[in-house]
This record gives C-alpha cells, sequence and structure tokens, in this order.
C-alpha cells in the first residue's frame, strides 16, 4: 500500500518535471480523476476540465461543480450533451460505445486544449484500466474510455500520474485528502448501463433508477454500503399489470458488488426488505418499468458494468 503522502509529493514531480507549458486535466468525476484533480488542479498552468456528457446522473454536474470549488481549482464545464447523443446515435455494441465516447472526449479535449494552449492531456488512469484494456498482453476485457479510445495520432502529449494504482490505494490517499467518497462511476457514464442503443428517453429512465437506487442504499447502509450499487437498464420488455390493465414495460436490473479493488467481487447480499423498497419506489415512480431483477453473479465470471 502507498504512503498518500509520499505519493502525492511524487506525483507532483512528475507533473513539474514533465509538464513543459499548459496542461488540460481530464476530469470525469469519478474517484480516480477527481483525486488526480485536487493533486494537480491548483497550478495556474493546468485547466481542470469537466465535459458534461449528457450521461451522467441526477445533479452530477452540480455535485463536482462543488468539489472543485471546495478545492479552488482551475476548472471549466464544457456542455458537449448533444454531441455525444448524436455519436452514439444507432450504436449498440458495448466496444464500439467505448470507443466512440473515448474519441468524443479525445475530440472535446483537443478543441478545448487549443484554445487554453495546452500540450499535454492528464489523465486519472490506474492500473486496473490498463491491464483490463489488454496493457499486459492480456485479452481484451473492456476498452476502458480512457486508455482504448485513445486515437494513435493523438496530438496531446499524455501524462499519467495514477498509472500504478489500485483502486483501494485511491480511495485511501482520497481520504487522506479530505475528499468526499465517490462511489466509482465509469467515465461513459450511464451509457454501459443501458444495454442496446442509447437514446434521451431511456437516459432519463436510468437516472430515475439510478437515483432511487442510491438514495435507498445510502439511507440503509450509513458505514457498511456495497462498494458499487447501481441501476442498469436492460433491452427486455415483459408482460406485467397495472391496475387491471395489461403492460407491457422495461426492466431494471439492480447490481451491488463488495470488492477490493474492482478487479473480482461478489454480488452483495442487501436484506429483501430493502430489495422490495428499491423495486416498489422504481415500479411507483417509473411508471415504464413493470420488473425488477437482482444481479446475483460474481466477478468474474461478470464484469461489474453490464457492458
Ligand atoms: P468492470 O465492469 O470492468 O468494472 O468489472 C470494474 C470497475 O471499473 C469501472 N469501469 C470503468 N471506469 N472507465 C472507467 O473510468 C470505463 O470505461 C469503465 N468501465 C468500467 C466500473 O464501474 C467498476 O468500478
Amino acid at each position: 500500500m502507498v504512503k498518500p503522502e509520499k505519493f502525492i509529493e511524487d506525483a507532483k514531480n512528475e507533473i513539474k518535471n514533465t509538464l513543459k507549458g499548459r496542461g488540460i486535466l481530464a476530469c470525469s468525476g469519478g474517484q480516480d480523476s477527481t483525486l488526480l484533480s485536487v493533486i494537480a488542479g491548483t497550478s495556474e498552468n493546468i485547466l481542470v476540465l469537466f465535459v458534461d456528457t449528457g450521461l451522467l446522473r441526477l445533479n452530477e454536474t452540480e455535485q463536482v461543480k462543488e468539489i472543485f470549488t471546495k478545492f479552488k481549482l482551475n476548472y471549466k464545464i464544457v456542455n458537449a450533451k448533444e454531441r455525444f447523443l448524436s455519436n452514439l446515435k444507432g450504436v449498440t455494441d458495448p466496444e464500439m460505445k467505448r470507443k466512440i465516447i473515448g474519441k468524443t472526449f479525445i475530440d472535446v479535449f483537443e478543441e478545448e486544449a487549443k484554445t487554453y494552449g495546452a500540450e499535454y492531456l492528464l489523465q486519472g488512469t490506474i492500473a486496473p484500466d490498463w491491464i483490463e484494456s489488454g496493457g499486459q498482453s492480456r485479452d481484451v476485457i473492456k476498452s476502458h474510455h480512457n486508455v482504448g479510445g485513445l486515437p494513435e495520432n493523438m496530438k496531446l502529449k499524455l501524462i499519467e500520474p495514477l498509472r500504478d494504482l489500485y483502486k483501494d490505494e485511491v480511495r485511501e490517499i482520497s481520504k487522506y485528502l479530505g475528499l468526499p467518497e465517490v462511489m466509482p462511476f465509469p467515465g461513459p457514464g450511464l451509457s454501459i448501463r443501458i444495454v442496446g442503443e442509447v437514446t434521451e428517453e431511456k437516459l432519463e429512465l436510468l437516472r430515475k433508477a439510478t437515483y432511487i437506487v442510491e438514495k435507498n442504499i445510502v439511507e440503509k447502509y450509513l458505514n457498511d454500503k456495497p462498494w458499487q450499487y447501481f441501476a442498469v437498464l436492460l433491452p427486455v420488455k415483459t408482460t406485467g399489470v397495472h391496475g387491471d390493465q395489461r403492460v407491457y414495460g422495461n426492466t431494471v436490473a439492480i447490481r451491488c458488488i463488495d470488492t477490493m479493488d474492482g478487479m473480482t467481487g461478489t454480488f452483495s447480499r442487501p436484506d429483501w426488505e430493502l430489495l422490495e423498497k428499491i423495486s416498489t419506489d422504481i415500479t411507483d415512480e417509473i411508471p415504464e418499468v413493470n420488473r425488477v431483477v437482482y444481479d446475483i453473479t460474481n466477478k468474474p465470471p461478470a464484469t461489474i458494468e453490464w457492458e
């Protein structure tokens, strides 16, 4: 396990020695890039960029803004919602989605870098990202957006000070810095929790379901929460009944995982009453959903995200 103080000092030195001129720092709002933002984002030659992809959870942009302000970072929030959605139109393949999102992120970063006069891109890539993207000559499991989506001819030079860290180390260092515990949320956002094509309507629905899952889990388990918990929208319609009407509605899966570092994990065992409450809240508050299922698969063989 790394020592937080030493790690932060080394990371700052690495940035100072590598960065010649200006850099932009890609922050997704997740724990990894938020940590990097706080370590590096007070420098006057680094601009922290948060891209609102439209694939985010309810109120996520506001929460990120609060952290940036609290830590006095030099930041900019870019609204790229329409751009991401139009690039994803009609795409159903999960790897394709990740690649498109990675590419769109890079396009936005390159444009912003040009405006800011930056030649460097700082990223919060950590060890599982590149290991699972085939970096250690293993088969590609998933191309994580911050590795797999990088174009070969990218003009920006990369700086990745967190590249040797694992998730538990990121948590430790974040805690040391007084950062709020942010549950891991993938760079491709809700898009990889919508199995199939991403549309604004599906995003709207999944945003509500995600909020219900998070709210119920946080209320029930203050300090003993699962490592990660979320909702997934399945491309499955099933028969149900609303009052005395037959309905044909959507299915939402709930995923709760316990793990040390995200590399392997077991499904959590929340109590039945809580699961029932989540299920009832979802079907009561989202009329388009009439079935809720719980994912009882470990990693491996499943991954944590469904895509
Ligand atoms: P998987 O689904 O690979 O997830 O078992 C392991 C952990 O990584 C997160 N994850 C991602 N994080 N970009 C990210 O920054 C990605 O493309 C990505 N895909 C998965 C996932 O939420 C879990 O915490």
